[in-house]
């Protein structure tokens, strides 16, 4: 026997409600039958799992809702994946929407309306059909009823499977509801998924033939960990809300497990996706959060919103360390509107699809949610081209996305006047060095903008939220763009076998001696560039030191040289030196390099055949840091 010819049957799909002791519940039902019409009856079988059954057995009173072929999806979950007895489905209804029989109908999505008294039940086992009298029926528009194979074909998302899950050489099963993936060699008779309360019928086996198969969530160079988010089954789970105010609620998240930012720059200390929710009339979201972190973002934002939808997703960058949750965030809310600018959504689109629901806003634009105003400005080239920072009237708070933004997880203080700053400026200038740091101009220009505003909060999307010490936060942002260097030198080297290595000690002893306290010397095969060029970014001095390889310098310094030359740090003084080893070479290249980005050479550069053991060398290298420093100290 072929059971799926009872797919075949044609269903249609209600919303079948109830009313007992006060207490409104429903569920989605597709077994509902016209019996007679004098009387006018029908039946309606229920699952006796289901708290609706346990309510009609004990009102004797239903109402059948009939959906139609535009209800979304978030109506069948809304009825049909969660139980009654810890959701009030009903919270925001209102009471009007109340037939004869007193038991709310479906107004949203439906067509038309029965209300009904049952007559009598009969026990089928798990189920119990209810034969019920029409007291009440109303038509409610003429849009199509929907039928159990058009939702299958139109309004069901295809199951996002976790293919992670799937572990070669292990049989799995997923649901072909929701996308769950239980793994075991066989699935219970019993089993129920734990995601949408489906049987085992619902299941089908999956085959992973290969060990690392990508997750659809895994194209944004971001490291994917085994490490699962939280992802609580009931919904009335909830964690505390941060406010910045009564009714804006921080709802980042922390990442300590992706090791490179960008998949090149290290992340010692983590890093923090911020996003934020204003909650009024209408409620906004303010740029999504890294889609490696989803289960936990949506749960903090619906433990504030409490049923309540989203009405717009304000996009103020692309780039995917924000942007690749959208997908996540608009299955969640199918209604929600995605907001940027006319620049905003040729990439967006270009990342994850064609956006249904979008919303175009100029410079200076306002979008009323109520009693908050946000107001839009344009931030070109801070990051990318289309950024944008959003500007909350009433709070005077200025989410300003990248901008204001650092490395460094979040550690239980969201605020600045919360943490000790020293503790993250090395990362927030690292942070502006390889982010920033290339538009300095264009973040100086965003920031002579923003002047203009009456700001209370700045709100980034990495790192600490302004409160308190906001002209710290301007004035180091102002430093860095406008390139002001401290008094200091970093010396970075690169040796095959030590010697340029015992050279940089001897070019920071003359550095030192000549006054200069802060001399920073990183081998540039053990320090991770970002790191150099923050300190670059710092300080005036810059020595560099490579050894020969093949005719040509040590290969790591060349991703060194090349962000150099790329992001073109200004009020610099430069050096250069290295070991010959048996070809010669490095010294040239540096010079090269040197030359191609118009370095500032102050000192003349210094090549050392074999070792600096010869006194004369010695003296270069040591007058080599000396003269650099001299020129820092002016
Ligand atoms: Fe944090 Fe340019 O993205």
């Amino acid at each position: 026997m072929d059971t799926n010819a009872l797919f075949n049957i044609g269903y249609g799909l209600y919303v079948l409600t109830t009313r007992h002791d006060g207490i409104d519940n429903g569920c989605i039902v597709n077994t509902v039958l016209q019996v007679t019409s004098t009387p006018l009856q029908i039946v309606v079988s229920v699952n006796k799992g289901n708290y609706t059954h346990e309510l009609i057995k004990a009102s004797g009173v239903f109402n059948v809702s009939m959906l139609t072929t535009e209800t979304p999806m978030f109506v069948f979950e809304h009825f049909g994946f969660q139980s009654g007895r810890t959701t009030n489905k009903f919270a925001t209804c209102e009471a009007e929407h109340r037939a004869v029989n007193e038991v709310l109908y479906v107004p949203k999505y439906t067509n038309a309306y029965l209300a009904c008294r049952v007559s009598q039940s009969i026990d089928f086992g798990t189920h119990t059909m209810f034969v019920a009298e029409v007291l009440d029926a109303q038509v409610l528009s003429d849009k199509p009823s929907v039928t159990y194979d058009y939702y299958q074909r139109n309004i069901k998302p295809q199951p996002e499977i976790n293919y992670d899950d799937a572990k070669n050489g292990k049989r799995c099963w997923v649901c072909k509801v929701c996308g769950y993936v239980y793994e075991g060699d066989e699935l219970p008779d019993d089993f129920e998924c734990p995601l949408c309360k489906h049987g085992k019928e619902e299941f089908e086996e999956i085959i992973v033939e290969t060990q690392n198969v990508a997750s659809p969530k895994n194209d944004n160079n971001t490291k994917i960990h085994e490490t699962q988010c939280i992802a609580p089954l009931q919904n009335n789970c909830a964690m505390k809300q941060i406010n910045l105010t009564e009714n804006i609620f921080y709802v980042g998240v922390n990442d300590r497990r992706t090791e490179l930012f960008e998949n090149h720059m290290e992340l010692p200390n983590g890093v923090s996706y911020n996003s934020y929710l204003i909650v009024d009339e209408k409620v906004a979201l303010i740029d999504p959060v890294e889609a490696g972190f989803i289960e936990e973002y949506l749960f903090k934002v619906k433990s504030v919103l409490q049923g309540r939808k989203v009405d717009y997703l304000i996009i103020n960058h692309d780039e995917p360390d924000h942007s690749s949750s959208i997908a996540a965030v608009i299955r969640e809310w199918p209604e929600i509107q995605v907001v940027g600018n006319a620049k905003t959504f040729a990439p967006l689109e270009a990342f994850y699809g064609t956006i249904e629901n979008k919303k175009v806003v100029a410079e200076g634009e306002t979008l009323s949610l109520g009693k908050h105003i946000l107001q839009f400005f344009m931030v070109p080239m801070v990051h990318w081209p289309e950024s944008m920072v959003t500007y909350e009237q009433t709070s005077k708070i200025v989410f300003s996305n990248d901008a204001f933004g650092g490395f460094g997880a979040l550690n239980g203080g969201i605020f600045d006047d919360q943490v000790n700053l020293v503790f993250y400026e090395d990362d927030m200038r690292r942070y502006y060095a390889n982010i920033v740091g290339k538009v300095a101009m264009q973040a100086l220009k965003a920031i002579e903008k923003l002047g203009g505003l009456e700001i209370n909060m700045i709100a980034p999307s990495h790192g600490l939220v302004w409160r308190t010490n906001l002209a710290w936060v301007l004035g180091k942002y102002t430093q860095w763009s406008k390139q002001e260097s401290e008094e200091g030198v970093v010396i970075v080297y690169g040796s095959l076998h030590g010697n340029t290595g015992v050279m940089a000690d001897i070019v920071a002893r003359g550095a030192a001696e000549a006054g200069i306290k802060e001399v920073k010397v990183y081998d540039i095969a053990k320090t991770e560039v970002s790191f150099i060029m923050s300190d670059i970014w710092k300080y005036k001095g810059v020595i560099i030191g490579a050894c020969a390889h093949y005719g040509s310098m040590f290969p790591n310094m060349t991703l060194l040289t090349h962000e150099i030359n790329e992001f073109k740090p200004k009020d610099k003084v430069y050096g250069l030196f290295g070991g010959m080893s048996w070809s010669g070479g490095g010294v040239k290249t540096l010079a090269k390099c040197a030359e191609e980005g118009k370095w500032n050479l102050v000192a003349e550069s210094v090549e050392v055949k074999g070792a600096p053991i010869r006194e004369e060398d010695w003296d270069k290298l040591y007058n080599l840091g000396k003269t650099v420093a001299e020129a820092v100290k002016g």
